[in-house]
């Protein structure tokens, strides 16, 4: 169990202020940008591909094989999911696809637009899924669930980070983190159609972390020393999505990590992993940045290893 993961902040949570516009650079040249676009299209070819109606077996959903732990893991999930329109909106603002940027900054932004409108698409099947699944195994019944879901979707997302970079090691954290979720949660669940649900999803969550990892590994050969300090500062101030925002975001998060064992500070190792395979050349910037990163694991997941 993570303190970090479970604990109010200490502090008085601060409230996340979005730069206007434009992410800052140093920013990919475009090129390597379309690279990582090719790799992550590649690695979902149409006959991998799945949908909501015909993938899952709806109709056997046996919802006694749950937990009281995992119908709570499943509605908290579906939120965090379910949020993709303001995650979708964040890259909107912080990638301008209009005159208010230079010809350079589109032609980046226009590449990695290629991956977000799939990536959304993606993250809206998550979403539906779940929603589907809660209303086959009777956990909520549609129009309630779309007003729930509502009333926490209308809140902003936000996040603090002023520089390009910084919002891909963000996002790479984050799918890693929801990766190792839903493994987890599969591990222990005896209900069949969530376990595939999971598996389906954990699938494309290890794609979305490849992608920026992808991107935060380009950065770092591009651009080295330059790119740390932004890295570093997603750590410092890491927090899930929705957990400012979302009603009785630690006390659920201790819930649900109560029921599948989880630290999202697990997925700091893959941070690190990813630094480690792109410098060459040693710098004593990338070393502190890896033992800060390694030291802001909580104690409890550096002992288990
Ligand atoms: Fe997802
Ligand atoms: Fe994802």
């Amino acid at each position: 169990m993570s303190t970090d993961s479970t604990s109010p902040p200490l502090a008085v949570a601060q409230v996340a202020v979005e730069p206007p516009g434009q992410a800052a650079g140093p920013l990919l040249p475009a090129a390597d940008v379309a690279d990582a676009v090719v790799s992550f299209m590649r690695s979902s070819p149409v006959g991998r591909r799945w949908d909501v109606e015909s993938a899952f077996a709806w109709s056997t959903v046996d919802a006694d094989r749950l937990t009281e732990g995992q119908r709570s893991a499943v509605a908290f999930i579906t939120y965090i999911e379910d949020h993709l329109p303001g995650y979708f909106g964040l890259y909107a603002r912080r990638f301008p696809l209009d005159e208010s940027v230079d010809l350079d900054a589109f032609v980046h932004n226009r590449e990695l637009y290629h991956f977000t409108v799939r990536w959304a698409q993606e993250e809206d099947s998550h979403a539906r899924a779940l929603f589907e699944y809660q209303v086959a195994a009777g956990l909520s019944d549609p129009a309630r669930l779309r007003i729930e879901l509502g009333r926490e979707g209308r809140k902003p997302f936000t996040l603090p980070h002023e520089h390009a970079v910084s919002l891909f090691a963000y996002a790479l954290v984050q799918e890693k983190a929801t990766q190792i979720y839903y493994q987890q949660l599969r591990a222990v669940v005896d209900e069949p159609v969530l376990i595939d649900v999971l598996n389906h999803l954990s699938r494309d969550e290890a794609r979305h972390f490849t992608f920026f990892a992808d991107l935060v590994e380009k950065s770092l050969r591009r651009h080295g020393d330059r790119v740390v300090e932004p890295i570093r500062d997603v750590i410092a101030g890491f927090r899930m999505p929705l957990a400012d925002t979302l009603r009785g975001y630690w006390r659920w998060a201790l819930k649900i990590a109560d029921t599948a064992s989880y630290d999202h500070t697990d997925a700091y190792e893959h941070l690190i992993r990813v630094v480690n395979r792109a410098v060459d050349a040693r710098t004593d910037r990338v070393d502190e940045l890896t033992r800060f990163v390694a030291a802001c694991r909580t104690p409890a997941a550096t002992q288990a290893r």
